[in-house]
């Protein structure tokens, strides 16, 4: 074999160029195969012996605070499967991004909303000239708002229809508001409280590559390179900073066109991708964690890296957990050792660690 090809075939496996985005509908069906619902309810639906994850229930919790969350009880997980008679599947990097895209499509990682500070805010920002509980000439009654169920087409409409809101504004001689991130979520917050809301349950953003190609094509690089290159130092996992970031810019900045569903989709997708390249970990916490929860007892000082195709992310620590949880479980049992718990910081000091080992 040529060897100029297998060098790029190592250099492909080893530095995958985006992390994967997931999808809600694909994640649900991991939720269902993990048995999760045996103990936790969704809507209402399923176990009633653990907190419902349910659609519209806002936490403000991080991806790495997910991968936590699973770690710390994982024996409880693998417990429940046992008794169902399950044996303990394997997770990829691949399924855990649909599992997180699933509990972004119930706001698990939103911050609580309020309604009545949201229903104030839309009076105070002139949204409630056009928009009203009921349906009207200017806009769609608030209830059967799309965008309410589906962060990414809240974000294309408020990046869409802000000019329209600028002139008629301009016409009545006022400055069009701007929306922080609070204001946004609040909006959405008010919205579901409205009877026949549609909560948010859909998050299918398109892949990171075709994504970046956009910010290019709608001009979005030419402000945002160099110190202001996207992603900036926004959390993404909150939809309501990226929806109130497309609202400012027809504020200020010039507004390149109108965006179609697809090409939205896109540009979330390069977005929610890019945080989980770097989650801001330090690789010497890591190292002492990895050491205090007992990883090193068995891996040596020396660090195992992200052998089977994980990610070297939040993502990559679901995959390592399903891939070898068991295993560590048992020999943790036989040496009298507790199980480790995991904070999201622990976590992505882990991730950096192991990353930096490599
Ligand atoms: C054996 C029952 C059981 C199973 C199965 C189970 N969980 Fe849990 N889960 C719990 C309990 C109990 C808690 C709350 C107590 C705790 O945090 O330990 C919890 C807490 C959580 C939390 C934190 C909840 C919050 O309020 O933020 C997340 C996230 C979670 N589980 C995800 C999952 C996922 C994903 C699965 C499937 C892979 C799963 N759980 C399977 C019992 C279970
Ligand atoms: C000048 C009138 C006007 C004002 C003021 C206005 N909107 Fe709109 N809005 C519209 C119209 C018209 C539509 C329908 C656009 C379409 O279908 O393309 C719309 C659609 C929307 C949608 C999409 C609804 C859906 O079906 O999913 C959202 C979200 C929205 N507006 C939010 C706001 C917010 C938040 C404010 C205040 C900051 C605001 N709007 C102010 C006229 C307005
Ligand atoms: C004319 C200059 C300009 C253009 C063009 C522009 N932006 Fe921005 N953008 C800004 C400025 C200024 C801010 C505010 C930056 C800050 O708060 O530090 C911002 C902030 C943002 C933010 C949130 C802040 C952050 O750093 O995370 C996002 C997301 C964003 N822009 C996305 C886009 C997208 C997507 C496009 C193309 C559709 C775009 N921008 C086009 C100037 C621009
Ligand atoms: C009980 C011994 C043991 C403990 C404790 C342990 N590991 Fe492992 N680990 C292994 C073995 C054995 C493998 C090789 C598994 C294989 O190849 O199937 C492995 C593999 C790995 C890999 C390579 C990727 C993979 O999924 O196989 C990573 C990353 C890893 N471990 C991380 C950790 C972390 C982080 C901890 C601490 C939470 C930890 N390990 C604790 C025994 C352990």
């Amino acid at each position: 074999m040529n060897r100029f090809l297998i060098v790029l075939s190592v250099i492909a496996f080893a530095t995958p160029a985006y992390s994967a985005v997931g999808d809600a509908g694909r994640g649900k069906q991991v939720f269902e195969s993990l048995k999760c619902g045996t103990c936790h309810s969704i809507a209402g639906a399923g176990g009633k012996t653990a907190p419902d994850l349910a659609l519209n229930r806002a936490r403000g919790n991080t991806p790495a605070g997910l991968s936590a969350a699973m770690w710390n009880h994982a024996p409880q997980m693998w417990a429940a499967m046992e008794k169902a008679g399950m044996a303990k599947p394997k997770v990829t990097s691949e399924q855990a991004a649909d599992l997180f895209a699933f509990f972004q499509s119930a706001r698990y990682f939103e911050k609580p909303g309020d309604a009545a500070r949201g229903k104030a805010a839309f009076t105070a920002k002139g949204c409630s000239g056009c928009h009203t509980a009921g349906k009207t000439a200017s806009g769609p009654a608030l209830a059967a708002w799309e965008s309410a169920s589906d962060p990414i087409e809240l974000a294309r409409q408020m990046w869409n229809h802000a000019p329209a809101m600028k002139a008629a504004i301009a016409a009545k001689g006022a400055k069009i508001p701007t929306l922080t991130a609070l204001e946004m979520n609040d909006i959405i917050a008010y919205v579901n409280s409205l009877p026949g809301a549609k909560p948010q349950a859909k998050f299918s953003p398109a892949s990171a590559e075709t994504g970046e190609t956009l910010l290019k094509v709608k001009g979005c690089t030419s402000c945002h390179r160099g110190a202001r290159a996207l992603p900036g130092k926004t959390a993404y996992t909150a939809s309501a900073e990226i929806a109130a970031a497309m609202w400012n810019h027809a504020a200020g900045v010039k507004h390149s066109g109108q965006m179609r569903p697809e090409e939205m989709r896109r540009i979330v997708g390069y977005l929610w991708s890019r945080q989980f390249d770097n989650e801001g970990g330090d690789a010497k916490r890591g190292e002492k964690t990895y050491a205090q929860k007992g990883c090193a007892g068995c891996h040596g000082s020396s660090a195992p890296y992200f052998a089977h195709g994980e990610e070297s992310s939040s993502y990559g620590m679901v995959a390592v957990l399903w891939h070898h949880g068991p295993q560590i479980l048992r020999q943790m049992k036989a040496k009298n050792v507790a199980w480790p718990s995991f904070t999201g910081p622990d976590i992505v000091d882990i991730v950096a660690f192991l990353k930096a080992s490599k």
